[in-house]
């Protein structure tokens, strides 16, 4: 069911420490820093040749990853992004198989403009999970 891996997030303590060792101690292309008010993030794309990674820093009092950091204040991965077909087939089958879905189960519009869900850690090896309709 799951394809391409979409991107690995990393929640970072410093935006623009993290994305200038991106780029220039591993020499990765990696973009602007973007505002995305709407999930409390200020995101940085780094662009790998077969996926991507996704510094996030938090953005505004209720940022969704603000709890991360302070109980990971180095940073940590935050979740890993699968791509889907069909996104509600997808939350069909696993909440067939018991998994939990955050958020109420209705696919919400993702950073990328794309449908996108999140699977509880608990159900998958302490890590969160977000599948994105591509
Ligand atoms: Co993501």
């Amino acid at each position: 069911m799951i394809g391409r891996l979409n991107h690995v997030a990393i929640a970072v303590p410093d935006l623009a420490a993290a994305a200038a060792q991106y780029r220039d101690m591993l020499g990765a292309r990696v973009g602007p820093a973007r505002d995305e008010p709407e999930h409390g993030v200020t995101v940085v794309f780094v662009d790998l040749p077969n996926t991507k990674v996704e510094l996030l820093h938090p953005l505004g009092a209720t940022s969704p990853i603000r709890g991360f950091l302070e109980k990971n204040p180095g940073g940590g991965i935050h979740h890993l992004c699968f791509e889907v077909e069909d996104i509600r087939a997808a939350r069909d089958r696993l909440l067939a198989a018991g998994a939990r879905v955050l958020g109420g189960g209705e696919p919400k519009i993702g950073a990328h403009g794309k449908p996108v869900l999140f699977l509880h850690p608990k159900d998958f090896a302490g890590t969160l999970i977000e599948i994105e309709q591509v």
